[in-house]
């Protein structure tokens, strides 16, 4: 049964996708980068404006980045009293139109200012002059700037990066993020506006295993209850992670759904097989069809190292456990065990194909280098079921 007041959760909300963790592992340089960009708000505001473009892959932190210099930044500027706003849209949630894109921006200030009758230009014009009564700054990023690109073309961000143009001897009051995954998009602009843009690039590195590992680990300790979640499983996640593009989004969503399958199966503790569950219950495909073209052999072996990651707590397997599981499966289906070559050979193809992932260790104080072995997307207890009822075809 189901209980319902036990769950391995102390504050879920930690790891929504909006959330903006107060600390960011592997990012400060990149934070003090971004602060030292905009540092002249603090001294000398309206002097100059400032254009960032932030750029990395899929989940390498370049929104939850921007967000969290945004609320550094308004809060050391409230400090010395100075009126800076951090507005944050996402280009693609407006559809890339620059007039919903600024309709946000300027109802911000006037959250009940009509949305009919103004041009896009017009918007502009009247945020700037909102921000001018009331002597406020912004820093406004466009997030998922590509949308905005492909609708707008170049024309839009001519716009906004050459509007202090008309507005000699005044204050500069808006500066820009520009936030993308490629750099590449910017070579549809324009000469001048891409130089502009190009000279102020943050490029976000992919996340390494280990530094997953750091990100995930920091959630954890805000998101579940203590020693609820094993190193292994913090370390299964990252490979996971890690495999999908450095993707730090893809972690943590495992992480969450990992808590989801312990509490839903009763357990005190987020066990690896509750990532694997969890991996499979994303990636939502069971390789049933390509578990039919494995060899017997290698069906057999699979099944060794299934049946071994039903038993145990643990995320990764040695191959010489791997091989002793074999040895039990062959003398229960009465063939029989291939040579350690062999196998070998049957380990590559698993891997190839995607079953099970190895990588070597290196092994402090033994002997050197060790392959291990670990189920990246597939549940040990279905992979059992599956191959259960596929040998059973074959033997
Ligand atoms: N250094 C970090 N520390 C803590 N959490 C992080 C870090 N980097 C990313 N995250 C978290 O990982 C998830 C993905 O990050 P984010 O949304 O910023 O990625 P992104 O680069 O904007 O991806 P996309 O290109 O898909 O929009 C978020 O939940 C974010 O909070
Ligand atoms: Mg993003």
């Amino acid at each position: 049964m189901m209980s319902q007041y036990k769950s391995v959760f102390k504050d879920e909300t930690k790891l929504d996708i909006n959330y903006v963790p107060y600390k960011l592992p592997h990012r400060d340089r990149e934070l003090r980068l971004l602060t030292e960009f905009f540092s002249f708000i603090l001294h000398a505001p309206g002097k100059m404006a400032q254009r960032i473009v932030i750029a990395g892959d899929v989940g390498s932190g370049k929104t939850v980045l921007s967000q969290r210099f945004g609320m550094n930044a308004t809060r050391e500027a409230e400090k010395r009293g100075i009126n800076l706003h951090y507005v944050h849209v996402n280009c693609r949630e407006y559809r890339g139109s620059l007039f919903l894109i600024l309709y946000h921006a300027v109802s911000v200030f006037h959250p009940s200012f009509p949305k009919r009758g103004y041009s896009a230009e017009e918007l502009l014009q009247i945020l700037l002059q909102v921000l001018d009564e009331q002597d406020a700054y912004v820093i406004l990023t466009l997030d998922e700037f590509e949308s905005l690109i492909e609708r707008e073309g170049t024309e839009a961000v001519y716009k906004l990066t050459r509007l202090q143009e008309t507005r000699v001897n005044k204050p500069q009051r808006l500066s820009l993020i520009c936030v993308m995954r490629n750099l590449k998009i910017l070579e549809k602009l324009d000469a001048s506006t891409r130089s502009t843009l190009q000279s102020n690039v943050i490029h976000l590195e992919k996340y390494s295993k280990r530094q997953l590992v750091d990100i995930l680990s920091d959630r954890v300790s805000l998101a579940f209850k203590p020693l609820t979640v094993p190193e292994d499983t913090v370390s299964l996640i990252a490979d996971i992670a890690s495999s999908e593009g450095g993707n730090a989004r893809f972690g943590i969503e495992l992480l969450w759904r990992a808590g989801k399958y312990a509490d839903a199966d009763d357990l005190n503790v987020v066990t690896p097989e509750c990532v694997r569950k969890a991996a499979s219950s994303i990636y939502a495909v069971m390789r049933k069809s390509e578990a039919a073209y494995l060899s017997l052999h290698e069906k057999l072996f699979l099944l060794g190292i299934a049946r071994f990651f039903k038993e145990s707590e643990r995320a990764y397997a040695s191959l010489a456990e791997a091989e002793q599981a074999y040895a039990v499966v062959c003398e229960e289906f009465n063939v029989k065990p291939r040579s350690h070559t062999q196998l070998w050979k049957y380990l590559r193809t698993l891997s190839a194909v995607g079953f099970v992932k190895t990588e070597v260790s290196e092994n402090i104080g033994s002997r050197g280098r060790s392959t291990i072995i670990y189920l990246p997307r597939i549940s040990a207890h279905e992979l059992e079921k599956e191959l259960t009822a596929l040998l059973e075809k074959d033997v």
